[in-house]
């Protein structure tokens, strides 16, 4: 949360610390956290709603969220974050060369248009009626990005760290030889970006827990021109789904593939791993944008919890974990909750 808040919005929310920040909580009531439990697919959809409705007029918005079913405190929700944008926005505009320009939003509004100032014959209208321009992002463009970064940068993140826990909890030799290499690397002080670039093991676990359970299980493409692939015709405008969970798990291009080996990573055996057969982020110009981010953020995630806790089975924990996969759903969710125990360190 903390990550997304910063690197989008430019705010410093710490909500580690203070749950109670307007951001954590209007936040968490958008990703449906603050209510009971939702599926994932159940939060996108909510959020690709929300992101419909905020680009909506004021009085059009109202309408909507109730027919739809959003509560008060969505709704509330809803207008919090857009007065954050618009705040934002003006800073940003009256001191463009702040500290904070950094972020997305910063970066964003230096290219928000008011259509109304847009020559006609440069304004057009999307098939899903709205209007968009070549001079720049208009308001709406801008709002829909600024948001889809809960959807995309969140819970995935979420998902990968609660899988990669796992399976230090199931795999206790590969989580020890981890834990030496953490402390050979990095001592027991804050340690420095260079030095986590020369986690290469830690690198290679995330890489496997990832392989093993992707966090988003297809990607999607539409084809531009007809193609023939394997002999079956692709005409073209027909949408293509790769399987990324079932790529991850096909014994042709992973031997063992149930079995858990960060090895498969080094560089001595990736020059095995053929191409587009690893598939977390995606692949091609549409893959993930914040790949890299994703990876550091896991690094520091898990080299400061695995300095201090060791992760172990508990006896509910399944191993092997159960998934549910439903076919239409792109993400990956473990049937039920995982189960494993965080021993502190220092009680041993
Ligand atoms: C472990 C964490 C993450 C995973 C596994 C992941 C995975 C993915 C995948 C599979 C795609 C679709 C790629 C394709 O179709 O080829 C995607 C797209 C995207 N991701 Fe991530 N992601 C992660 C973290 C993040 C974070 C932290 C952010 C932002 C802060 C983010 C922002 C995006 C955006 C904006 C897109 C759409 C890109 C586009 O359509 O051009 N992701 N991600």
């Amino acid at each position: 949360m903390d990550v997304i808040a910063s690197t989008v919005f430019g705010l410093d929310v710490d909500s580690q610390s203070k749950t109670d920040h307007p951001f954590v909580e209007h936040a968490s009531t958008l990703l449906g956290a603050s209510k009971k439990p939702k599926g994932f697919f159940a939060i996108c959809k909510q959020i690709c709603l929300i992101i419909m409705l905020f680009t909506f007029p004021t009085s059009l918005r109202v309408v909507l969220a109730n027919f739809f079913g959003l509560s008060f405190t969505d709704q509330e929700s809803m207008k919090y974050f857009n007065n954050v944008i618009d705040r934002l926005v003006k800073e940003r505009k009256q001191n463009p060369d702040s500290e904070n320009s950094k972020d997305f939003v910063s970066q964003c509004s230096k290219k928000v248009v008011d259509l109304s100032q847009v020559p006609k014959e440069k304004v057009f209208m999307s098939s899903s009626g709205f209007q968009w321009t070549t001079e720049g992002l208009t308001r709406e463009d801008f709002v829909a990005n600024s948001t889809i970064f809960f959807g995309a940068g969140y819970e995935t993140t979420a998902t990968a760290l609660q899988f990669f826990f796992y399976n230090m909890a199931v795999h206790p030799n590969i989580q020890q030889k981890l834990y030496d290499h953490l402390c050979e690397e990095l001592g027991e002080d804050d340690f420095s970006y260079e030095q986590l670039q020369r986690l290469d093991y830690l690198e290679w676990c995330i890489c496997e827990s990832m392989r093993m359970f992707p966090p988003v299980v297809r990607i999607e493409r539409l084809a531009n021109a007809d193609t023939v692939v394997n002999g079956i015709t692709i005409p073209k405008g027909m949408g293509v789904q790769g399987l990324v969970y079932v790529i991850h798990h096909d014994p042709d291009y992973w031997p063992q593939p149930e079995k858990f080996d960060p090895e498969r990573f080094s560089p001595e055996n990736k020059t095995e791993i053929q191409q587009y057969a690893w598939l977390p982020f995606g692949a091609g110009g549409r893959s993930c944008i914040a790949n890299r981010l994703a990876m550091l953020e896991m690094k520091i995630a898990v080299a400061k919890a695995m300095l201090s806790l060791q992760f172990e089975r508990v006896a509910a924990t399944k191993d092997p974990a159960e998934i549910k996969q439903k076919p239409a759903a792109a993400f990956f969710l473990p049937k039920d909750p995982i189960l494993i125990s965080a021993v502190s360190r220092s009680s041993f």
